[in-house]
């Protein structure tokens, strides 16, 4: 195991406990951010700031890219990408599917990511070339899936304007596939993928915190990731699968236009 992806693990280990053992007082104290669905609990903010603090005590000079805190200027090649709860919306409702996702980026690579799921008890992990995976696991995602027979995650962002297309868009891939999923944690979902759980997974409008850990993750298990038309992941676009359905499912994805506004 490499240095960056034993310092991630223990940090995203020790947020989660942090925050399994304040949920029962803390979880309820909520805010809104860019619309009256994307929610923020005080727990996020808590858990983004004992993640900073451990990364800072530990390498002082590095940079650090958070959902709430955002990104300080510094010169360091090494960026940490932190999603303090990937899942707010599940942890707020008490459903377990919320995630700790901490990143490690060196010169613009993700090197390292661990996706923490402490309500289920699962930490997964991955460095870049060594594989991903799951406690001791090792995690190779389906192959060999055509569309027809494949369960596949997406999710919705905050904005309404932008679920409506989501919402068009769902509607013509559920009659194309086996089934769809709305787990509501990217994070998740995408290590989902690489456990073999679901087969392939998409979204516009997610954020480099939501996708950085768990995309080493899904690469590191054997699965392709990228956007449309060959772009590479970004907010604008998110697709994973194996290859050959990552084909067929981009095929039928840009025939679509998801991308285009209400
Ligand atoms: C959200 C989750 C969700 C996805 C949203 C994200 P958050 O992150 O990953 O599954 O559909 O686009 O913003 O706000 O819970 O950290
Ligand atoms: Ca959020
Ligand atoms: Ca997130
Ligand atoms: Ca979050």
């Amino acid at each position: 195991m490499t240095d960056f992806l034993r310092l991630a693990e223990e940090i995203a280990r020790e947020a989660g406990e942090m925050i399994l053992a304040k949920r029962p007082t803390m979880s309820a104290e909520i805010e809104t951010k860019s619309s009256p669905t994307d929610v923020v609990t005080t727990l996020d903010k808590a858990s983004e700031e004992l993640i900073r603090d451990r990364i800072l005590s530990a390498r002082p000079g590095d940079r650090i890219l958070g959902e709430e805190g955002g990104e300080a200027p510094g010169e360091s090649d090494v960026r940490w990408i932190v999603d303090p709860i990937d899942g707010t919306v599940n942890f707020l409702y008490g459903l377990p599917d919320w995630a700790v996702s901490i990143a490690v980026e060196v010169e613009g690579q993700v090197v390292a990511g661990v996706v923490n799921v402490p309500a289920r008890g699962e930490v997964y992990t991955a460095a870049l070339g060594q594989g991903a995976w799951l406690g001791h696991e090792r995690l190779r995602c389906n192959t060999g899936v055509p569309l027809a027979q494949a369960l596949v995650a997406t999710g919705f962002g905050y904005f309404k304007e932008r679920r409506a297309v989501q919402g068009e868009v769902v509607a013509q891939v559920v009659p194309r596939v086996r089934d769809i999923r709305r787990g509501g944690s990217c994070a998740i979902d995408m290590c989902s993928l690489a456990a073999g759980r679901v087969d392939a997974y998409y979204e516009r409008g997610v954020n480099q915190w939501d996708f950085s850990a768990a995309g080493l993750v899904a690469t590191e298990s054997g699965a392709r990731l990228g956007g449309l038309h060959g772009r590479p992941v970004s907010p604008d676009f998110a697709l994973c699968a194996a290859p050959g359905l990552f084909e067929e499912l981009h095929d039928l994805l840009a025939g679509l236009n998801p991308e285009r506004d209400a």
